[in-house]
């Protein structure tokens, strides 16, 4: 039984699977490097790809959308192509690695970083970000949805500041795209860094990027575009000169059918689903003696994810032992994230985190809620 959906989704919906195999079987050609058929439908496929990412996140123009191979390819791109030596970018102490270790990478390189801590329930204060806002401050970064606690920021606030100061926005969307409503010309956000894999539901080895207009991004990785050949240097254009090399044709096939899987069930339906199947497994849970689940309070003030602790339990053994005896797939340790335990007080030993997802049914929770409680006293009692 899979509840790991916030690294990885699983299952798909059937449609992915096809658009895989169909664009691998039947279409089989690079986009964008010929004139004959199967390239063209190739292309096609790729153009449909980015229409339907652009209906999702309300993104005007399609072309302002890059593919990537997951977030982290995302946000390494939105951070190097827009941050330079001199400039100031502010984040959260609830961030994964995968924009904290580019970041730190940055500052080896005379990037400014400020990281502003979060609440004890993970929630971060947008006057403490206003309070950490310099001359130079060109970027505040941060993730929608923690993948450690679930917590959802005030992203329209955060966002206001941005407009407010002269920053641009980086969203990291990794937890929050496929299960919250996110209008990226709305808020407004200048970059939305999104894995494909995830909520939306499509293969491993997709992601995307959102560029705002405003923004004037370097490439980070150089090479072949399909066209404008005879340049020597990189061309700027978006989305071509940042999408160097061969496409994931069939992974982008799967994409599209992912999002259009969550346009036609509705987002409002994934996330009502969502939340009631996190909520039945915390009301349930809580009834185990010293289980603490961390994040807000109010569990509208979370999603996508359930981390918890059960005092006297190892919560490294207590998922191998769901793994083991009852074949129920959870993630236990630091996530990826660090300074989000910091902040929590979880360190060292971190959570235990189960992330349901569109397919999980309420019976697949009451099974995972018994299965917990099973294992947990069999750990204290080996104790
Ligand atoms: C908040 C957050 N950001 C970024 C990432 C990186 O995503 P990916 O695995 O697609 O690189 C993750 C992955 O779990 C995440 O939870």
């Amino acid at each position: 039984m899979y509840f790991d959906n916030a690294a990885t989704s699983y299952p798909k919906p059937d449609t992915v699977y096809e658009a895989v195999l169909d664009a691998m079987r039947n279409v089989g050609a690079s986009p964008g490097r010929g004139g004959y058929r199967q390239s063209l439908e190739a292309g096609r496929i790729v153009f449909n790809a980015r229409e339907s990412a652009a209906e999702m996140f309300s993104i005007s123009d399609s072309s302002r959308i890059i593919f990537t191979h997951n977030a982290t390819a995302s946000l390494n791109l939105a951070l190097k192509g827009s941050l330079k030596q001199g400039d100031h970018v502010i984040t959260t102490s609830m961030e994964h690695n995968s924009l904290m270790r580019p970041l730190y990478a940055l500052e080896s390189k005379g990037v400014e970083l400020t990281i502003v801590t979060a609440r004890g329930d993970g929630v971060v204060s947008v006057s403490d970000l206003r309070d950490a806002v310099k001359e130079n401050t060109r970027l505040i970064a941060v993730a929608h949805v923690s993948n450690v606690c679930g917590v959802i920021q005030p992203i329209q606030q955060i966002s206001d500041l941005c407009r407010e100061v002269g920053a641009f926005f980086l969203l990291d969307a990794a937890q929050s795209a496929g299960y919250l409503p996110i209008n990226v010309e709305k808020l407004p956000v200048d970059l939305l860094a999104v894995p494909g894999h995830k909520g939306l539901l499509g293969p491993s080895g997709t992601g995307l990027l959102y560029v705002g207009n405003s923004i004037e991004l370097q490439p980070i990785i150089q090479g072949g575009t399909g066209g404008y050949s005879t340049a020597t240097e990189q061309p700027l254009i978006v989305p071509d000169g940042f999408e160097a090399g061969t496409h994931n044709l069939s992974g982008i096939a799967g994409l599209q059918a992912g999002i259009q899987f969550i346009l036609q069930t509705g987002i409002e339906n994934i996330h009502d689903h969502d939340q009631s199947l996190l909520y039945q497994a915390e009301q349930a849970l809580r009834k185990i003696k010293g289980l603490t689940v961390y994040g807000p309070e109010d569990p509208s003030c979370r999603c996508s994810v359930l981390s918890f602790t059960v005092s006297g339990v190892d919560s490294a053994l207590l998922a191998a032992e769901l793994d083991h005896g009852f074949d129920v797939a959870v993630r236990a340790g630091l996530h990826c994230a660090p300074l989000a335990h910091k902040t929590l007080g979880t360190l060292p030993g971190g959570t235990l985190r189960m992330s349901p997802g569109w397919f999980n049914t309420r019976e697949e929770i009451a099974f995972f809620v018994d299965a917990v409680v099973q294992c947990t006293h069999k750990l204290r009692k080996s104790e």
